[in-house]
């Protein structure tokens, strides 16, 4: 397993639309656990491939809360298949906008399907802050990010901070930070 870097805003790749997977074969499921070691480290509660230059329809998640027992979801492949009309808020916040957070609204239960880690058709029905994760992590797919889903004016700020930091980092930095490995 090895760590993989995360882009961040302003990263166009953020906006890819990813592509579905054929089958979870041996290459998904090492992309997958690259991706769960990760997010671990990040640390983050969620991780789509994307967030690691990777454009396939590949997510990770775990929501168990510190402490307790952890609680990987290997997601390929997710669908929607019905939202509730009851809605959640939640404060988000994402690996690739780090140290930003906002309150965010979404159906506070879904449907979903998708292909675990074996390659299994799953069906669950989810609420709560996995509902919220597992929305935010679909729109990484298709290339929407959480701060599409409040105020212009507050979008605008942030993206505005890191368009300005990626130019100064550009202009200073002449080395790319080292990226971590590890077996
Ligand atoms: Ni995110």
């Amino acid at each position: 397993m090895a760590l993989r870097p995360i882009i961040i805003l302003p990263d166009s790749r953020l906006r890819t639309m990813s592509e579905p997977v054929a089958r979870v074969d041996a290459a998904i499921r090492t992309l997958m656990d690259d991706m769960m070691e990760t997010m671990y480290e990040a640390p983050g509660i969620g991780l789509a491939a994307i967030q690691i230059a990777v454009p396939q329809r590949v997510v990770v998640i775990d929501v168990a809360k510190e402490g307790d027992a952890p609680e990987p979801l290997f997601i390929a492949n997710p669908e929607i298949l019905w939202s509730s009309p009851e809605i959640g808020t939640y404060e988000e916040g994402c690996l690739s906008i780090p140290d930003y957070y906002a309150e965010v609204k979404r159906p506070a239960k879904i449907g979903v399907r998708f292909l675990d880690r074996d390659n299994n058709v799953v069906e669950r029905e989810v609420d709560g802050l996995l509902a919220t994760c597992i929305q935010h992590e679909i729109d990484h797919l298709n290339g929407v990010l959480f701060i599409d889903h409040i105020s212009r004016l507050k979008r605008e700020r942030v993206t505005k901070k890191f368009a300005k930091a990626a130019k100064f980092a550009g202009d200073y930095e002449e080395v790319a930070p080292a990226t971590k490995a590890q077996d």
